[in-house]
């Protein structure tokens, strides 16, 4: 069901005008600027992604050198950020953008959201505050302020009752101030309409037109259906390093192109808890230690890891180097080579 939001827009800008806070890509809300932090910020909270934002562009300062970097390059950028292909999507886009848009995002909603890893929300948000066009640009901070707003218990992770929200803000926006009519909304859910049960409602400017409040129901708004349980695996994790030579170097795996980490250089693995006999059989004549465990929680699967440090004996490479594998440097991980964070139980063994 549809509703009507106009109320609340005069309460939002003002409430913005005095909380926002000063961030690089609000000061100068270049579309590359606001293209980049939207996308960091899908995973990553404000504080965050500052840091991340400003490496990011002292590196890449606009799309030709995007379109252009080394994928090793870019992904050691994204380095614990997450969600990889996000950063991948981000080139393919720019490569595109240099191709058919000379080089410059379009200043239009629709042709944004036909660039790759560009959906609603982020065409919204790149579309209102870089270039000043009144669209919504709706993600889950601001689902959740509108459905509370609301009163609403539907169910938010259906695209219809996003495209119906997506409608009602719409309706709303207004033309002079779309970026920061967007921006308040997300704002307030980010700093005020907290999730997970603990909203500031006292210190909202929504608070009396908000029809959960009066209610006593902003709890129980968003309505989620629940998820599904993920799927637990075990993996036996090595730390191989070879110690003789000019520098000490790490034996990483690439992973395969398709499906988790695509693509990402790894710490081998292999799937179940292997002992210490174990993993002394598939290393003959190395020295073995058992290090500490670790966990690591992905959207769909979280890992247990048991790992182990492997020293291995001159005598016994390459043939223990698999397909797949490879020996770095530490300076060359360091500096060119992103690790996933899934690995980071292991991170400190490997000096
Ligand atoms: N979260 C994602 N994008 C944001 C923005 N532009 N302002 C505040 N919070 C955000």
């Amino acid at each position: 069901m549809s509703y009507d939001y106009s109320e609340i827009v005069p309460y939002l800008l003002h409430w913005y005008e005095r909380n926002a806070r000063t961030l690089r890509w609000r000061e100068e809300p270049k579309p590359y600027y606001v293209w980049v932090s939207e996308i960091m910020l899908q995973q990553t909270r404000v504080e965050a992604v500052k840091g991340y934002f400003d490496r990011f562009l002292a590196e890449l300062p606009d799309i030709a050198a995007l379109a252009e970097a080394e994928e090793e390059k870019l992904l050691k950028l994204w380095e614990g950020l997450g969600y990889y292909n996000r950063v991948r999507n981000m080139q393919k886009a720019a490569q595109l953008v240099m191709r058919e848009h000379g080089g410059e995002l379009p200043a239009d909603y629709e042709a944004l959201k036909q660039l790759p890893g560009i959906g609603s929300y982020t065409a919204g948000a790149i579309a209102s505050i870089a270039f000043g066009i009144p669209e919504p640009s709706v993600d889950g901070n601001v689902l959740r302020v509108l459905k509370r707003v609301a009163a609403s218990f539907d169910d938010i992770t259906k695209e219809k009752v996003k495209k119906e929200l997506e409608a009602d803000v719409r309706a709303v926006i207004p033309k002079d101030r779309p970026g920061d009519f967007n921006q308040s909304l997300m704002e307030l859910g980010a700093t005020v309409c907290l999730p997970n049960g603990k909203p500031l409602c006292e210190q909202c400017p929504l608070m009396h037109l908000c029809k959960a409040f009066r209610q006593g129901c902003e709890m129980q708004i968003p309505v989620k259906p629940p998820k599904k349980e993920r799927k637990v695996e075990a993996r036996t994790v090595f730390v191989i390093k070879k110690e003789w030579g000019q520098a000490m170097e790490i034996v990483l795996h690439k992973r395969p192109e398709k499906g988790l980490l695509s693509g990402m250089w790894e710490l081998p693995n292999k799937e179940g808890h292997l002992t210490e006999e174990e993993v002394q059989k598939l290393f003959p004549e190395t020295e073995v230690r058992r290090l500490p465990d670790g966990k690591h929680i992905f959207s769909h699967v979280e890992w247990r890891l048991w790992c182990y440090e492997v020293r291995l004996a001159e005598a016994c490479l390459p043939q223990k180097l698999e397909k797949g594998t490879k020996l770095f440097s530490l300076k060359e991980i360091r500096e060119q080579i992103s690790i996933p964070s899934a690995f980071d139980c292991c991170k400190k063994y490997m000096e």
